[in-house]
């Protein structure tokens, strides 16, 4: 599948069967994907938290407005930001860049990010949403359907998922096979509303 057509086909699914599972190669394949998708001085600040236990579905479904799809999709995952990862051992982040480019790069993600904890939160939600996309795209091209959530208690599910204290909740992506199709597009904003040429 192009990208335009994975652009264009995917829909927000809210049905899935609940008997698919997907085989392990293919959640492989999905995350190497996923891991390619861009962050802000490489810092790979995304985490991805494939929630199997089918236990902790029901229990994270319960504090999701009860959404069927947190159980039934073949794979819900937590996209939570790591929000320090700019300080954990940073040079890893370019290691194997050129050596000028990693003395640059490496002193320069800790004079951005220190003592600057909105842009460290914002930095982490940006992040995550293009991976979000990314899973979401991929999944289409591997024959899946995906819908990207925020209709959940973001304290609740992090206390089930045990996230460490320096994390943040960013959303959801849940993946499967459809039993039913989206309904159609609710309506799209005319272009001339949302894009803006030079100034507002
Ligand atoms: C950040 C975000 C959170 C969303 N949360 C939910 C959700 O909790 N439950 C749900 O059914 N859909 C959710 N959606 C899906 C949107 O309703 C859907 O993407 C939108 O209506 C456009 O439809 P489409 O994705 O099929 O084009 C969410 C979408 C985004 C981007």
């Amino acid at each position: 599948m192009d990208v335009q057509k994975a652009i264009e086909e995917r829909r927000a699914v809210k049905h899935y069967d609940p008997s698919h599972i997907m085989a392990e190669a293919a959640i492989e394949k999905l995350m190497k994907l996923a891991l390619l998708a861009p962050t802000a001085f490489n810092i790979q600040n995304w985490r991805f938290v494939l929630v199997r236990d089918p236990e902790l579905r029901k229990q994270i479904r319960a504090v999701a407005w009860d959404q069927a799809q947190v159980t039934d999709a073949s794979l819900l995952i937590v996209l939570c930001a790591d929000l320090k990862s700019w300080e954990k051992n940073p040079a890893r982040y370019w290691a194997q860049a050129p050596q000028p480019v990693r003395d640059y790069m490496v002193p320069a993600i800790d004079t951005y990010y220190r003592g600057r904890e909105q842009v460290q939160r914002d930095e982490g939600m940006r992040s995550c949403g293009i991976a979000a996309q990314t899973l979401m795209l991929a999944a289409k091209d591997m024959g899946y359907d995906s819908c990207p959530m925020d209709g959940f208690d973001y304290g609740a599910v992090g206390e089930l998922i045990k996230m460490p204290p320096d994390h943040a909740v960013a959303m959801f992506v849940v993946i499967g096979k459809p039993m039913q199709a989206a309904w159609p597009l609710p309506g799209q904003l005319p272009t001339g509303d949302v894009v803006i040429n030079n100034r507002f």
